[in-house]
């Protein structure tokens, strides 16, 4: 019996993470996903994509900042101050895309730090 509470338990908690995750990425898909190319690529998704791919960012941000919890924090920042000068891309990125927005008023910072994470330590 104590076994099997255990698996049950075991089972929920599990089942529990991968809901939380299936949340996330609806999350990323619905808001970064309205420009970044996020998840499965297609042709269709390429075709809309209007900036750089979100494994090139997450790929670029883990090879110029050290630690994860600056990592989190650097992609916070951004997405809610985005600024030319701090960007890790080159210059010609915003040629071929344009100025990322801010998404202060699209996303809660709450919210943005739990993309954040998923993203850089789960996801990517
Ligand atoms: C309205 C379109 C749009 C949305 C929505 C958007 N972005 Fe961006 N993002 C861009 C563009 C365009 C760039 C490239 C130019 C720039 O950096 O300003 C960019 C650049 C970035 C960069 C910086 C890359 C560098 O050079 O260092 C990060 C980080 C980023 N986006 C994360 C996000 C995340 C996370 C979300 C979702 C919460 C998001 N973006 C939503 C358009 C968007």
């Amino acid at each position: 019996m104590k076994f099997f509470t255990v698996g049950i338990l075991v089972i929920l908690t599990l089942s529990a993470q991968v809901f939380a995750e299936d949340k996330l990425q609806e999350m990323v898909d619905n808001t970064c996903g309205a420009c970044h190319l996020t998840g499965k690529v297609s042709k269709e998704k390429l075709e809309r994509m209007t900036a750089p791919p979100m494994w090139g960012i997450a790929t670029k941000i883990k090879a110029h900042i050290q630690g994860e919890q600056e990592q989190i924090d650097f992609m916070v920042d951004f997405v809610l101050n985005p600024d030319p000068k701090k960007m890790l891309f080159p210059q010609e990125t915003i040629a071929r895309f344009g100025y990322m927005p801010s998404q202060k008023d699209t996303i809660s910072k709450d919210d943005l730090q739990a993309i954040a994470k998923y993203l850089l330590t789960k996801h990517y």
